[in-house]
């Protein structure tokens, strides 16, 4: 991505929080939504990459370490966040993990409910939470990061296919729930984008979902932060409680 394309005020005077932002697609969305002209607030359980985040943006970025499982770790950030900043705009909800590889009769409920937690319930905990100042600008966007996985419920993994196809769901109800506010909420579902995440797949997993994918490659992070970044716009006008493809051809 060249800094031609960018466009330095397209989120000028906006506040956004991305959960998950200390690394991989929602590091890209913060990087992008700075660069743009966003105060951006970025929660993550990984202190370290927070303060890499942090140190990289200076004030453009507050960071915070939240475990978005934890219903009062969540209010008492959120209610940081707007002392703060004063308001909130925008939620990319990134954070998320893989959870177990394995044939679902295998996995233990500790790993069930682990999963389920982070992807799912956090999603809705940091949503439900940011509602109130989004709807209260009458201009808000949030985007959820899902997975191509929600529709096909890849062998071997099922929590995380269950939890995105859970995040799609939730997104077309929180759609309609707030539409005529002026907040959008919309979800991307991506195949392989190459980050970290990749690591905690097996190598059958991924040499499988590689072959899948019609373009013939793992989607980069500029990919990944320029469709997410779109669904944060005012060029997002017309769209609500939809999912994105972002696959490579996968997903369709
Ligand atoms: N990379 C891919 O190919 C791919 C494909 C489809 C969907 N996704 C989704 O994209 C999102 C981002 O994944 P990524 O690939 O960038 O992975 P990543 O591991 O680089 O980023 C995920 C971030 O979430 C954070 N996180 C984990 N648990 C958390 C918690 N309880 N509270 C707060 N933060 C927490 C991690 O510390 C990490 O910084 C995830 O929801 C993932 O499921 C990724």
């Amino acid at each position: 991505m060249t800094d031609s394309t960018h466009l330095p005020t397209r989120f000028a005077n906006r506040i956004a929080l991305v959960t998950g932002g200390a690394s991989g697609i929602g590091r890209a969305a913060v990087d992008r939504l700075v660069r743009e002209g966003a105060a951006v607030v970025v929660w993550d359980i990984d202190k370290a990459k927070l303060d890499a985040c942090g140190a990289l943006h200076g004030h453009s970025v507050l960071t915070r370490v939240v475990d978005v499982s934890q219903a009062a770790d969540v209010e008492n950030a959120m209610a940081e966040l707007i002392e703060a900043r004063g308001k909130l705009d925008i939620l990319v909800n990134g954070a998320g993990i893989v959870g177990p590889n394995g044939p679902f009769w295998e996995t233990s409920p500790e790993q069930w409910d682990r999963v389920v937690r982070i992807n799912l319930t956090g999603l809705f905990l940091v949503s439900r939470a940011a509602t109130p100042h989004l709807v209260r600008n009458g201009w808000g966007r949030i985007v959820n990061i899902a997975s191509v996985t929600a529709n096909e419920g890849p062998k071997n993994l099922g929590p995380y296919a269950a939890t995105k196809a859970g995040v799609v769901g939730l997104t077309k109800s929180m759609g309609k729930d707030l539409a005529g506010t002026g907040v959008l909420v919309n979800a991307v579902t991506p195949a392989l984008i190459a980050t970290d995440l990749l690591q905690q797949l097996s190598a059958e997993y991924l040499a499988a979902a590689l072959s899948r994918i019609p373009l013939g490659r793992a989607g980069t992070l500029d990919e990944a932060a320029a469709l997410i970044t779109w669904l944060c716009s005012d060029e997002c006008s017309f769209s609500t409680g939809a999912a994105f493809d972002l696959s490579g051809g996968r997903g369709v």
